[in-house]
């Protein structure tokens, strides 16, 4: 695992950023998994502003979000499809058959994730996967004691997520207490991972997922099993980390910076 310690969100976004552009030009066709929530946001805005700047086109880019509440229509503004919709896809020039978001509102779930499943797999994988992580050491809605191995499935969310979410819904009572997620075991098989994470409230969670012990309470930590992963975060995320000296060391030592 490689961990890179920035000062600002910016600067985490811009390394990132940097990362999908990369993918992209070495693979104009390349899958990208994308993640919702705060974290991705200023993510996406460069991503945005390589677009329309530099000229970092989607148009052959096909893309698979990690989950969805259950009951929202894509029209909710809390909705994940609204989400992305709103932050990255209107603003690049992705085709729109290439977008795949679970659905929150389908009325067989069982089928539509055996489908999602098989769509990951007929367009060849995910080349680089973009997560953040709950403050509970969760990845998408994968909640403590996710099976590892687990697919794309419901999930019941924890009472933290719920709390943790809150503030983007009127109350507490209106948040989703299902989701539809993609599981741990079909993160793992994306070829290579980025997770962001920034602020104070993470920094339990970021510790226990890179140097506690391989976990379903910290689904996070099931990274550790992957083979090319970076963890962006600020120092405020990094903070309770014990080796903390260490991976800076490493990163000042790179022979190609990120
Ligand atoms: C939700 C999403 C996760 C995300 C997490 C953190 O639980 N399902 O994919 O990583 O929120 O959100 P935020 O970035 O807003 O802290």
């Amino acid at each position: 695992m490689e961990i890179i310690v920035k000062d600002t969100v910016e600067e985490m976004s811009q390394v990132a950023a940097r990362i999908v552009a990369r993918t992209l030009n070495a693979k104009p066709n390349a899958v990208l998994g994308l993640a919702t929530g705060s974290t991705p946001l200023g993510l996406y805005k460069e991503l945005v502003r390589m677009h329309r700047e530099d000229g970092l086109d989607f148009s052959q880019v096909t893309t698979f979000n990690l989950d969805e509440y259950v009951g929202l229509k894509q029209k909710h503004p809390q909705s994940y499809h609204y989400f992305m919709d709103e932050n990255l896809f209107k603003h690049i020039n992705i085709p729109k058959q290439n977008i795949y978001i679970p659905s929150g509102t389908t009325d067989n779930y069982e089928a539509f994730c055996a489908w999602y499943e098989r769509r990951i797999c007929e367009c060849g994988g995910i080349d680089l996967q973009v997560l953040g992580i709950g403050s509970d050491g969760h990845i998408a809605f994968n909640e403590p004691s996710s099976s590892l191995g687990s697919r794309t499935r419901i999930k019941t969310l924890a009472k933290q997520t719920i709390d943790d979410n809150a503030r983007f819904f009127a109350s507490p009572e209106e948040v989703p207490i299902y989701a539809i997620t993609m599981g741990v075991g079909t993160i793992l098989e994306a070829d290579r991972i980025i997770l962001l994470a920034h602020g104070k409230n993470k920094a339990d969670a970021v510790a226990k997922a890179i140097e506690g012990p391989v976990t379903s309470v910290i689904t996070a930590s099931a990274l550790q099993l992957h083979r090319d992963v970076m963890y962006i975060v600020d120092r405020e995320a990094a903070s309770s980390l014990d080796m903390l000296e260490y991976y800076e060391w490493i990163q000042d030592n790179m022979v190609h910076a990120p």
